[in-house]
């Protein structure tokens, strides 16, 4: 994913809060969760937006010297409790295994630090602090790959998510061991009526324009666009972007439906 897709700022939508307090339910009875839904709806921003990830990340991967600053990550890395993972395409199982143990116990140490700050050595054996482990593209886990994170969440009782597309919950009910840990299944949907209207002000608004519901051009483009991208995150963003490109081109000031279909057919997602 490209850094320009995800630079605009994050949209805290109903969907981002029902994920939420899908991690929080998951984290707190430590079941297995499954969240899944089309692609672009925006599950991995909201799962790194739980767990202050973009925050947390750079100090977990680089574990270099240490700032006064860091106690804000630490503090971060305490509010949430969580390690988000996401496995490389094909990824073989050591390098699964420890990649997460490494994060993991790297989480424990941030959180003990917030938790006993100033205390030069903890000793004796300290349960990991962490304790919700999600996991982004489950697809991409092979079967030992499972097998391990059942072990992990059998052996540490670390709460786990697993996030894919839909047809993941099908694919994981052929192991009947791990399907029986799965406590929760979050079905992550796109954006829907007032909620689409909203973010679509504000793309409005991020290309200098004002958009009026009452006014029946920007009616007819809302309704265009809301039946081309079907509320999908990034199908949005990727039209914004086109539509910014034409409206520059032309010296256009209004997002009429000429203009979305314009769009629409220079788009892959046109075709659909
Ligand atoms: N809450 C949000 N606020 C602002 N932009 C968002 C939000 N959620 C998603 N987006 C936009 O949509 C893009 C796609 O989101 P994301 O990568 O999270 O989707 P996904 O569901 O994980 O897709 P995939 O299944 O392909 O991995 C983001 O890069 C961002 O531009
Ligand atoms: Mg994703």
């Amino acid at each position: 994913m490209t850094g320009g897709e995800r630079a605009g700022a994050f949209i805290a939508t109903k969907e981002h809060r029902r994920f939420s307090e899908f991690a929080d339910a998951v984290r707190q009875h430590r079941y297995i969760g499954l969240c899944f839904g089309a692609a672009g709806v925006g599950k991995t921003l909201s799962a790194r937006r739980y767990a202050k990830w973009d925050v947390v990340e750079p100090l977990l991967v680089e574990w270099g010297p240490r700032k006064p600053s860091d106690a804000q990550l630490y503090a971060a890395a305490a509010g949430t409790r969580s390690v988000f993972y996401t496995p490389t395409v094909c990824c073989p199982f050591r390098e699964l295994r420890d990649g997460i143990a490494l994060l993991v116990t790297r989480a424990g140490i941030c959180i003990d630090e917030h938790l006993h700050p100033g205390e030069f050595v903890r000793t004796g054996a300290m349960p990991n602090l962490a304790e919700l482990l999600i996991v982004d593209e489950a697809e991409r886990l092979s079967t030992p790959a499972l097998e391990h994170l059942r072990d992990v969440f059998d052996r540490t009782g670390i709460g786990v998510i697993l996030v894919g597309m839909p047809g993941i919950e099908k694919r994981l009910s052929r192991y009947p061991q791990l399907y029986s840990r799965v406590g929760f299944a979050h079905h992550y949907r796109s954006l829907q009526g007032d909620e689409l209207t909203f973010v679509l002000t504000r793309h409005w608004r991020q290309l200098g324009l004002a958009l009026d519901e009452a006014d029946f051009t920007d009616a007819q483009a809302i309704a265009s666009i809301a039946r081309i991208t079907g509320g999908n995150f990034r199908l949005l963003h990727r039209l914004f972007v086109q539509i910014g490109r034409i409206l520059k081109i032309n010296g256009l000031s209004v997002i009429t439906n000429d203009v979305v279909e314009a769009v629409r057919s220079t788009l892959v997602i046109g075709a659909t």
